[in-house]
């Protein structure tokens, strides 16, 4: 099988690669759309149409099914392409056909209960005990997906999101670690003094933060949880291939990485962060 990832640019190599790890023997193609990076500050609209371009550009390359390794397109896009989408596209393919999101996996790791677990709604005041910080894009702030979906399912745990609008398009373009880390800084002191302490824990809601997370854990207080999005997806995409072995036939190991923007060489932070010479061809 040929897995697809999805996300706006480099920041979904972060979860890509522990996909890769987890499951070597399979085909991957990365699809990074850089003509339209950042998502974060686009409308719900144009980011429902972009995932949906980025999907069919991977489903028509021989993807079977695609991860859309992008908070926003997964906090925007997602529900809207299964419900009005994948269907006809299904029965056009004629072949199991599917795209998964990060958030599932991520709230399951957040709140150590299976999606399918809905809270016992208790009339009480509940004490809220355990304050989880999340970093995201504006658009997914914007949805307020994750404290919904936490709340949903864990009364006990207080959600803040701050929305960072500038940071993945930052780190996209390859700015220098002074500047990421200014403004890194800058979003835990502004979450830090909405909660009016430090957070218990910490969720990377953008998968582009992955990139530059040691920057992250230099500037919340030391030992701070931090929730990993690339382990949640690939064990959530484990359990997932093992109840679908529709989607499981045995790969090359090939790996290619397509890009919308510029072809060519990633600049160092992709580089560093990958660990080697990074090259896209053109979508
Ligand atoms: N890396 C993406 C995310 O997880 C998108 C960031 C952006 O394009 O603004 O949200």
């Amino acid at each position: 099988m040929t897995l697809g990832v999805f996300d706006s640019g480099i920041g979904g190599l972060s979860v890509h690669r522990k996909l890769v790890d987890r499951f070597p023997e399979l085909d991957f193609i990365y699809l990074a759309d850089q003509k339209n990076t950042p998502y974060g500050g686009r409308g719900g609209e144009e980011i429902v149409a972009l995932t949906q371009a980025g999907c069919a550009r991977l489903f028509d390359t021989g993807c079977d099914l695609v991860v859309l390794a992008c908070n926003t397109a997964s906090a925007i896009a997602l529900r809207r392409l299964q419900q009005t989408w994948l269907p006809d596209l299904r029965r056009q393919r004629g072949r199991p056909t599917n795209i998964l999101g990060i958030i599932v996996p991520t709230i399951e790791a957040a709140t150590g209960l299976p999606w399918e677990h809905e809270a016992e709604r208790r009339g009480d005041k509940v004490e809220k005990l355990d304050v989880l910080a999340v970093f995201a894009t504006s658009a997914t702030a914007r949805s307020r997906v994750y404290e919904i979906e936490i709340d949903k399912r864990r009364q006990d745990v207080a959600v803040f999101v701050e929305p960072c609008p500038d940071l993945a398009g930052m780190i996209e373009a390859g700015a220098g670690p002074d500047r990421v880390q200014r403004a890194i800084a800058g979003h835990v002191a502004a979450v830090t003094a909405r909660i009016g302490k430090a957070p218990d824990r910490a969720i990377l809601g953008c998968t582009h933060y992955e990139i530059v997370a040691d920057l992250f854990r230099a500037a919340l207080p030391a030992g701070t949880p931090l929730i990993h999005q690339p382990e949640a997806t690939a064990g959530a995409l484990s359990g997932y291939l093992a109840r679908h072995p529709e989607f499981l036939s045995p790969g090359k190991g090939n790996r290619i990485f397509l890009t919308t923007g510029t072809p060519g060489l990633q600049h160092a932070l992709a580089e560093d962060f990958w660990g080697a010479p990074l090259v896209f061809d053109p979508a």
